[in-house]
């Protein structure tokens, strides 16, 4: 059939697209100028330039800035691949990606040292780009960094519709880091204030104006007060007394200077921003940092889409392993399939070896199933105390799980329940604290990696994180020897079943006062330590936004809330049975 077509028509077919775009659709959204500065980002790239590519936005209305320089990865290799198959899709592109620059800067110490040559290099640039802009009657500029990851494709849409001046969305990144100050010192340094903490959570959505936003900043140019704007600190009236000024904080004294208005707007939850890299750190870190956005990530958004070019420049995923472990256990409920999902994808991103177990789900447990394998909870003067289904599925996965430890002869083994959620940093703290155990605490028989409400801890002596546990809850994430399976498993807990976050501190004598603890003669004998940090965390807390919980919402059975959810911190906080 192509063959009959003659050449001239083909080629008039492979432009026809673009005009059939730039004439019935959006010819008169506004133009717009994209400024990306590059510099060691190759962690990050493959996920900023394919944002960029997937971007809700007319390509021939926008135009493209692109500077890079003294790069120690394969920043500049990335950056010229896109530029080679997307930039002619751009109204225009300028891009100045130096292969020949040597890592450093000569006033830098090393390539995260913001040195005042690299500082000024950086607002030179963005200026040099902003006049650009303004001399092509371009509408708006959008400057943004290659180490921003945006989850929304109609980011730049929103943002518009805010009809805002000078506006950043909203990014979150690890330890609370984000795009934008609530507050700022005389010296504009950023302060922490409640405020932040509000649009930070997002428990206020909305635009706020706030006096600094970096990172990810639109500029309507056809604002006329935006014209005083400006990066480079000379022209900056009101200099605070420091020696150097970032370009973000120039280009704020200057907002603040011609009356603008900085907003910051979070009614979606936008994206991410990495967390910068402290003095000590090498571009290398950056890749941890991308890890655990890419976590964080698939945890809220799901898994962060790169076009196929960019593919190519992804770090192959490391090979997996048990760490250390016989076996790694993971526990979940079949019927929550997204989970598991989420799951496999953290585990391949860290390189972590697990078997998923099934966990008994309390909706399928009937009475006769109860009765056949004697499951029953304790009595107390005739009362039986109730558990609700949920939970006693959640006991019986438990002990499952500790009843293989034994029957397989694993030595030592790593449990987790599916909705814990790991950053980048989980495998090596976790192998540091078993490694710890092993050192001062060989006996060790259980460890907590994560716990609820935690009280009268004891320190270990000589132990950075190992500690002495008081009463705590939770079984989310626990690390396990042979002997101590052993010991959960001796009293035949399904007799007198707990819920198994009360069941763990009893046996490791963690609950002196419970009416139940001469049900269990070897109650005490389980040599029980944790972490004093959490290594993991759970991927929703209670109260947030797709949060459930498997062993409190079970329908349609005792009704009974489980003794956690109540914050009760007794092992006796069973309700007795009316
Ligand atoms: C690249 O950087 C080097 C060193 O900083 C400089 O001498 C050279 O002129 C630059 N090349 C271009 C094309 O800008
Ligand atoms: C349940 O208990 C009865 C009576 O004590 C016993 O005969 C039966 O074998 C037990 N069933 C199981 C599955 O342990």
């Amino acid at each position: 059939m192509s063959q009959l077509i003659p050449r001239a028509v083909l080629a008039m077919l492979a432009v026809l697209p673009i005009l059939v775009i730039s004439h019935q659709k959006k010819g008169n959204e506004p133009t717009l100028m994209i400024v990306l500065r590059v510099r060691n980002k190759e962690a990050y790239l493959p996920y900023t330039l394919s944002q960029l590519s997937l971007l809700d936005y007319p390509k021939e209305r926008l135009s493209l800035w692109v500077a890079s320089d003294h790069n120690q990865d394969r920043s500049a290799e990335i950056l010229l691949t896109w530029l080679e198959r997307y930039g002619p899709l751009y109204s225009s592109v300028k891009a100045a990606v130096n292969t020949s620059s040597p890592p450093l800067r000569p006033d830098e110490r090393s390539a995260v040292h913001m040195s005042p040559g690299r500082l000024r290099a950086v607002a030179d640039m963005k200026q040099e780009a902003l006049q650009t802009a303004r001399q092509l009657s371009i509408d708006l500029i959008w400057f943004l960094d290659a180490d921003v990851v945006l989850h929304d494709s109609t980011v730049l849409r929103q943002l518009l519709n805010t009809q805002k001046p000078l506006v950043a969305p909203m990014l979150r990144s690890v330890g609370k880091h984000s795009n934008f100050c609530e507050d700022v010192t005389d010296d504009f340094f950023c302060v922490e204030s409640e405020r932040f903490s509000e649009i930070y959570s997002r428990q206020q959505r909305g635009c706020f104006a706030v006096p600094l936003i970096r990172s990810c900043v639109l500029v309507d140019l056809r604002d006329p007060r935006t014209a005083g704007l400006t990066f480079s600190s000379d022209r900056c009236g009101t200099r605070p007394e420091r020696e150097t000024l970032d370009d973000a904080v120039t280009l704020a004294l200057s907002a603040r200077d011609a009356a603008l208005q900085m907003t910051v707007c979070n009614q979606e939850d936008f994206g991410q921003v990495s967390a910068p890299l402290t003095p000590t750190q090498e571009p290398k870190d950056e890749r941890r940092n991308m890890a655990n956005m890419k976590l964080k990530a698939l945890l809220d958004w799901g898994p962060l889409p790169v076009v196929p070019l960019m593919r190519l420049f992804l770090p192959k995923l490391p090979t997996k392993s048990r760490l250390g472990f016989d076996r790694i256990y993971v526990i979940g409920l079949q019927r929550r399939p997204e989970r598991w999902r989420r799951h496999n994808a953290c585990f391949d991103e860290l390189g972590i070896e697990a078997v998923h177990v099934h966990a008994v789900d309390g909706r399928k447990l009937t009475d006769d199933m109860l009765e056949k394998y004697n499951i029953s909870s304790p009595r107390n003067n005739e009362r039986r105390v109730r558990l609700n289904k949920g939970e006693i599925g959640c006991f019986l996965s438990h002990y499952g799980v500790w009843q293989d430890v034994v029957d397989s002869g694993l030595e030592r083994v790593l449990v987790l329940e599916n909705d814990a959620h790991p950053t980048a940093e989980f495998p090596e703290r976790l192998q540091q604290l078993v490694a710890e155990a092993d050192r001062l605490r060989p006996q060790w028989d259980f460890i907590y990696l994560f716990r609820e409400l935690p009280r009268n801890d004891e320190p270990v002596e000589g132990a950075e994180q190992l500690i002495k546990p008081g009463f705590c809850y939770s079984a989310m994430a626990y690390v396990l020897s042979r002997k101590g399976a052993e010991t959960l498993l001796r009293d035949r807990p399904l007799k007198n079943m707990l819920c198994v976050d009360d069941y763990i501190p009893l046996m490791a004598g963690n609950a002196p006062h419970s009416r139940w603890i001469g049900r269990f003669p070897s109650a005490g004998t389980l040599r029980i330590f944790a972490s004093r940090d959490h290594l993991i965390h759970p991927a929703k807390v209670r109260g947030e936004p797709g949060y459930n919980s498997d062993t409190t919402e079970v329908d349609g059975v005792v009704g009974a809330r489980s003794c956690a959810a109540e914050g009760n911190m007794d092992s006796d906080c069973y309700r007795p049975n009316l």
